[in-house]
């Protein structure tokens, strides 16, 4: 029997550290072959393919140079130049991961033409309909025919919901297998040295939500509440794309640079970024593979959100939603040792590649 076409579908910048540990374990299977679909929703080097390389992933089999645009040009764009793709080397199983664009239109691709899809960090809610990567998460999960979950909280969104049980599998959170795959990388890495960093003596900084950068309104009094955190720590931003754009627009880069203690750096790839995450005294972010990969080391996390579709780094890890009016006071916290130690969900073992590998040969096999 030929061995399942499995297509592993990677856009954005997160979704590169979920793709790869599944990559790896399925290209150990003797059922099945990974197909690498890369929709180029990300496409700078530091935002894509030098993490491929840190991650050990080879050059995506078909890649879809879809890039920038508006919500509706890069959907609709990923889903015709993958519409093609699916025609021509139809796949058995499509697994899209994360919250993205493409995620979604790739979901939408492949149940149209009656290709089980599966979804990975299935059931995540922010029940934030603003956000647009809640909107992809209900039209993903409404759609897929497999559900794979990373906590119980997910799955019991999806029940709520009206999701069948027997669709869902709960396999953990697979962002941990790509940083355990690499950690002694990671402990190597000349990162925090080559900024002249001491372990524990500095805040890790990123935010990109457009809810935080693309309004002056919103990214100022950020801006203003980091140069004040900088007084107490020196502040490490890194800063996306996006970030840096509304930084210049806005006219708060200068002022931002110009602040006690800031350093203001372009993407870093992963096993460099992870380096600066590992000796961070405390990480303040938007982020969302943050908020997991610091319940997961201990370090303190403070969100500049006021959701979070992750809420068990809440209730069992290290994560506290903060304002910027709340910012110095929980900064405070940690600097005075005051701050939750938290604990690692289940499953969130670094394994989580092997059990999603053994969930989809099982539901292959039963056809
Ligand atoms: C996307 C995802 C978000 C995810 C984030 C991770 C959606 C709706 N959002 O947001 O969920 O957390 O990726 O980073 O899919 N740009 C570059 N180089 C790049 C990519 C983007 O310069 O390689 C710039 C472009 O000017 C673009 C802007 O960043 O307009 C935003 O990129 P886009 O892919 O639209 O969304 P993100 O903000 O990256």
């Amino acid at each position: 029997m030929s061995k399942a076409k499995v297509h592993l579908v990677a856009a954005a910048r997160p979704n590169f550290m979920k793709v790869a540990p599944l990559y790896h374990a399925l290209n150990t299977a003797d059922w099945a072959d990974p197909v690498l679909v890369h929709t180029g929703q990300h496409y700078d080097r530091n935002m894509s393919d030098a993490i491929l390389e840190d991650l050990r992933v080879p050059e995506p089999d078909f890649h879809l140079g879809v890039g920038s645009g508006s919500h509706a040009e890069q959907t609709g764009g990923v889903m015709i130049a993958y519409e093609t793709v699916c025609m021509e080397h139809r796949p058995d199983w499509i697994v899209v991961v994360g919250d993205v664009n493409s995620t979604a239109a790739c979901a939408m691709v492949g149940t149209k033409l009656w290709i089980p899809v599966v979804h990975l960090e299935a059931g995540l809610r922010s029940n934030d309909r603003s956000m647009p990567e809640e909107i992809n998460r209900l039209v993903t999960d409404a759609i897929a025919d497999v559900l794979w979950t990373p906590s119980e909280d997910a799955d019991d969104n999806l029940l709520a919901e009206g999701v069948a049980g027997d669709k869902i599998d709960r396999i953990g959170n697979i962002m941990i297998d790509s940083f355990e795959m690499l950690r002694e990388s990671i402990e190597a890495a000349d990162a925090r040295a080559d900024l002249g960093l001491e372990a524990g003596g500095y805040a890790l900084v990123t935010l990109h939500r457009p809810s935080n950068v693309d309004s002056a309104d919103t990214l100022a009094p950020i801006v203003d509440a980091l140069t004040e955190a900088s007084r107490e720590l020196p502040i490490v931003f890194v800063a996306h794309p996006r970030t840096i754009k509304g930084l210049e627009r806005f006219g708060l880069k200068d002022s931002l640079e110009s602040a006690a203690d800031v350093r203001l750096l372009e993407p870093v790839p992963y096993v460099n970024f992870m380096n600066l995450v590992t000796g961070t005294r405390l990480v303040i972010t938007d982020s969302g593979g943050l908020q997991e990969e610091t319940t997961y080391l201990g370090i303190p996390c403070l969100t500049l959100r006021e959701n979070t579709e992750r809420p068990i780094t809440v209730t069992m890890g290290t994560n506290e939603l903060v304002t910027t009016d709340t910012l110095a006071e929980l900064l405070q916290r940690v600097l005075a040792g005051d701050w939750k130690s938290g604990q690692r969900p289940p499953l969130w073992d670094g394994r989580t590649a092997e059990r999603a590998v053994e969930a989809l040969r099982r539901r292959h096999t039963a056809g």
